[in-house]
């Protein structure tokens, strides 16, 4: 097995200062990169086991059913990058149908990516695997030493596309284009516009995880930036934003409140949302045309029960 692991923790760690700029901005917003602390990747993980949210299970279906015909269209490939891979689980299939020589993973969170990085590189011997702890957002250009081979293809899949707003979603979009070269692939999954009330029930489970979710950055706050939020005083509020094409998740205070952040204080009113996710959802034209302002052509795409993974050069 081949396992390189570098983690870059300088280049991650603007947790402070973007939840101090965030908190003092009005309306407040906290960046969703920063849902995903430990406890936060377990209960994305526990989010995509719910029934209501079935974007990962459709993705995966997706991929399963029409396999052969995504590996014949991507072709010969000898360096897969998945940014944001969190538990490297997603891209195994890819890795059978492909066999590239290397894989590089990308993802904030750096020791579960160096784990689930040792796992790959157990199961996949014949595949370099380079594990980068960065913050890809910010630092994704210092991944390019990294990569070895010349017919590259960036991996995207979960709709994590849909986390960024159309225009930072191209800017991403243009940095990928240039990591893959002239000659490099995109493979990417989306959530599809569908029916609200679908997309409400998904941000809105019953068991009341993506609550807990959303909660957790509070949370995390009081872990790390010695934060006293009382959670008993936020409440989880998604909706689905018809205008804009997005489910916008905020936590709102149910009574007016001052919370002290790294030693400075804020004030909530009753009722004051503090931004959390926006989870841009589209159509399928949509998207090429924002990929398309990023220099990807469309080669294929395919869909499932409201989901689409669509493979650009
Ligand atoms: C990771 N991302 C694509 C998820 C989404 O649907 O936007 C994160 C999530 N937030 C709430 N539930 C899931």
């Amino acid at each position: 097995m081949t396992l390189q692991f570098f983690d870059f923790p300088a280049a991650r760690d603007d947790l402070r200062a973007d939840v101090l700029a965030g908190l003092a901005a009005q309306p407040k917003a906290i960046p969703p990169k920063y849902f995903y602390d430990e406890a936060g990747c377990r209960l994305f993980a526990a989010i995509c086991a719910q029934p209501e949210y079935v974007l990962c299970r459709t993705e995966r279906a997706l991929m399963e059913q029409h396999l052969p015909e995504i590996a014949a269209a991507i072709g010969a490939v000898d360096c897969v990058i998945e940014p944001g891979a969190g538990d490297c689980l997603k891209v195994r299939a890819l890795l059978g149908a492909l066999h590239p020589d290397q894989l590089v993973v990308l993802d904030i969170a750096g020791a579960p990516l160096a784990a689930a990085a040792e796992l790959l590189a157990n199961d996949y011997p014949g595949v370099a695997v380079t594990a980068l702890g960065m913050d890809f957002i910010h630092n994704l250009e210092a991944a390019a030493p990294y990569l070895t081979a010349d017919r590259r293809l960036v991996y995207y899949p979960g709709s994590s596309i849909g986390n960024f707003a159309p225009a930072d979603a191209a800017a991403l979009l243009a940095r990928f284009r240039q990591l893959a070269g002239e000659a490099g692939q995109l493979l990417i999954g989306f959530d599809l516009k569908k029916d609200p009330a679908q997309l409400h029930q998904a941000y809105n489970d019953g068991a009341g995880v993506t609550a807990a979710f959303n909660l957790n950055l509070l949370a995390r706050l009081n872990r790390e930036l010695d934060a006293n939020f009382d959670l008993s005083q936020f409440r989880h509020y998604a909706f689905y934003n018809l205008i804009a094409g997005r489910i916008e998740m905020h936590l709102v205070s149910l009574v007016e409140q001052t919370v002290s952040v790294a030693g400075q204080r804020f004030h909530f009113n009753l009722g004051e949302a503090l931004h959390t996710e926006n989870s841009y959802k589209f159509r399928s034209d949509e998207f090429s045309a924002i990929a398309a302002s990023a220099g990807w052509k469309l080669i294929r795409g395919w869909e499932r029960e409201g989901f689409a993974v669509q493979l650009y050069g």
